[in-house]
């Protein structure tokens, strides 16, 4: 496909750096915008990428930008048909998610304010934590249709989902499938039923106990490499998984990806955005693919649905 477009990174911090560069590196686009507070991070960064095209053999280039809170700087991401929020600040060891909350919604208004004063014709991918709310927030502040608000958790937790098992039944991942629904927290929805390797059901490959072992580490999986790390959360998946839903989005391919979408009365629930499979295409989200549950994954995805409309109806306030 030929080169063509601009797709921007809000935040230059390990996610945004590491999701600019992927996103460079798939040779796809015309610019790759790297943005961030911290005066030269994001210019100094994009010039160490452009420094590497020709190792690595692609022409995007990528431009770095410093903003101000006053937003300034905001003039580079015009145009762009896909701006990947990473601005916020990530967990620290023995911190959830939620702990986040405050901080990173006083940085989301000021990012969602100038990406709709700037790009209002974007669709805005946002990984900013806690993931949920933080994507609502970006809707409601953009003033955007719901189809060009997205958030990435699902990949993420369907990516480490997938390892997992490869790892338990050491196989290549590429046999794997495996599917996570609900949100990116307590009540995430690993959906065993949609698992399996080449073809054959997961049930007849381990016992539930097993199964159970692996859905809960999955569930786990962000505070694992928290823990590990202990300055800063994971980012190499997490940008994987970021920009594979970016390139979706520019090839218009109607590729069907567990994300956290705007639910409208697909399994029978409406008024959230909720990890569910979706079909992605230039508009953001083209349509919600309900995958079949059984009767115990769908009252998971229930329970994860109260607890994150819930949290979601306060995001305005903050
Ligand atoms: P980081 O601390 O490395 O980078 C954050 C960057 O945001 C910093 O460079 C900071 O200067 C910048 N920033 C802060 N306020 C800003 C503003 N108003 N405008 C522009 N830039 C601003 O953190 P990291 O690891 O990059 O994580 C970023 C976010 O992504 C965190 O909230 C983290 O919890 C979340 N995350 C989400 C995942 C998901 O699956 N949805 C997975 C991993 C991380
Ligand atoms: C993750 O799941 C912390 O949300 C981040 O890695």
């Amino acid at each position: 496909m030929a080169r063509s477009g601009k797709v921007a990174v809000i935040g230059a911090g390990f996610y945004g750096s590491t999701t600019a560069m992927r996103l460079a590196e798939y040779d796809i686009f015309e610019t790759v915008v790297l943005t961030d507070v911290v005066d030269g991070k994001a210019e100094g960064l994009a010039l160490d990428m452009n420094q590497s095209r020709w190792i690595e053999g692609f022409e995007t280039k990528i431009v770095g930008q410093t903003t101000g809170m006053d937003g300034s700087g905001y003039e580079a991401i015009q145009g762009a048909e896909i701006v990947v929020i990473t601005a916020g600040l990530p967990r620290k060891p023995g911190m959830s998610r939620m702990d986040l909350i405050e901080t990173n919604a006083k940085i989301m208004r000021q990012v969602a304010e100038n990406i709709a004063k700037h790009a209002p014709g974007t669709v805005i991918i946002n990984v900013s934590n806690p993931l949920d709310e933080m994507t609502a927030l970006a809707q409601i502040v953009s003033g955007f249709p719901h189809a060009r608000v997205i958030g990435q958790a699902g990949m993420l937790d369907t990516a480490r989902f997938t390892h997992f098992v490869a790892e338990e039944l050491n196989v290549p991942v590429a046999s794997v499938t495996t599917l996570t629904l609900g949100s990116h927290g307590d009540t995430m929805v690993p959906v065993a039923s949609a698992c399996a390797v080449n073809g054959k059901p997961l049930a007849d490959l381990l016992p539930a106990d097993k199964i159970e072992e692996l859905v809960v580490r999955t569930r786990n999986g962000g505070a694992e490499v928290v823990a590990l790390l202990k300055t800063g959360s994971a980012y190499y998946a997490p940008s994987a998984a970021a920009a594979r839903m970016a390139k979706a989005v520019h090839e218009d391919s109607g590729s069907v990806m567990p994300v956290c979408a705007w639910v409208d009365g697909e399994y029978g629930l409406a008024g959230a955005y909720l990890g569910v499979e979706a079909e992605l295409g230039k508009g953001g989200i083209r349509k919600i693919v309900e995958t079949p549950l059984t009767d115990g994954e769908k009252a998971l995805l229930v329970e994860a649905y109260e607890a994150v409309k819930t949290k979601q109806a306060d995001v305005k306030d903050l």
